[in-house]
């Protein structure tokens, strides 16, 4: 396993770091890989019950690599979402997030599909889609509008706002707020009483609550993805994914 990706497992429990700080752990093809990878090899392994997934002390994520957005249209990249979205909705095992600091765009969405979301006090949750002149992902415009009710959705993703701990943990989107340096320990000794749960229930209770909502979130990932690579092509994106890195705001005044 590549370093930007950290695996430990102890007492039953997989846990899996993101750990590429120096760019604020954002997922470029590699990191999607590694995610996948290792979710796959702890659904493989026997000795695994649950599998708990974090960031670093400050931030879980900041979301897709601008830089990499290319990538994502090419066949690699192709292959590396999918691999990473298959690896999470079709995990047998329970998935849990541990959220320290900001959860932005794929981060925040990837989250939709772990069964148990717990964050630090301090931790935030945006969706800047439409900021970066893209289009939700990872099915989410099928999930979130039927988690929180439709107008809340709607202002997560136009607006693009931050959401709270506490506004996330109101409106659904995460189970419960710790404070800021006991999510890690908080979130482990939660996985721990799952790893000690009949293996078998736990996986066909887990089985039955996605069953009847699977078609319908793959089907709107994949209209997601193909209006997403239409999206990164745009005129309005690249005048985005320049600015960024330049330091300035983009300007769509002029765009028609
Ligand atoms: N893609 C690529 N690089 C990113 C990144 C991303 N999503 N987020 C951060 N980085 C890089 C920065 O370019 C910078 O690289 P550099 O040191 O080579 O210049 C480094 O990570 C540190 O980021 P910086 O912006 O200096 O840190 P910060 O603490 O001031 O701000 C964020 C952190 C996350 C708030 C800010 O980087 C940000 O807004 N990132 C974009 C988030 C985003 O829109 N993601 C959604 C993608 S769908």
């Amino acid at each position: 396993m590549s370093e930007i990706i950290l695996t430990e497992s102890k007492d039953r429990v997989l846990r899996v770091q993101l750990n590429r700080p120096e760019k604020k752990n954002a997922l470029n093809l590699a990191m999607y890989a590694g995610i996948a990878k290792a979710i796959t090899e702890g659904e493989e392994d026997r000795d695994i019950r649950v599998i708990l997934i974090h960031g670093q002390k400050d931030f879980f994520s900041a979301g897709n690599d601008i830089k990499d957005f290319q990538g994502i249209a090419s066949a690699d990249g192709t292959n590396s979402i999918r691999d990473f979205y298959n690896a999470l909705t079709t995990s047998k095992k329970p998935l849990i997030a541990a959220v320290n600091g900001y959860a932005i765009g794929v981060a925040m969405t990837m989250l939709l599909h772990f069964d148990l979301v717990y964050a630090g006090q301090s931790a935030t949750f945006r969706a800047p889609f439409v900021d970066l002149a893209l289009c939700p992902d990872m099915g989410s415009t099928y999930i979130l509008p039927r988690a929180i009710g439709y107008h809340r959705a709607v202002e997560i993703f136009f607006f693009c706002d931050s959401l709270t701990a506490e506004e996330a943990y109101k409106i659904g989107y995460i189970n419960k707020v710790f404070p800021d340096d006991a999510v890690l320990e908080e979130s482990l000794a939660l996985a721990q009483r799952l790893a000690e749960k009949p293996p078998a229930s736990i996986s066909v209770t887990k089985k039955l609550l996605k069953k009847y909502t699977a078609e319908p979130i793959n089907q709107a990932n994949i209209d997601e993805f193909i209006d997403m690579v239409k999206r990164i092509g745009s005129r309005e994106a690249r005048e985005v994914f320049k600015t960024f890195f330049e330091r300035r705001k983009p300007d769509f005044s002029k765009f028609k």
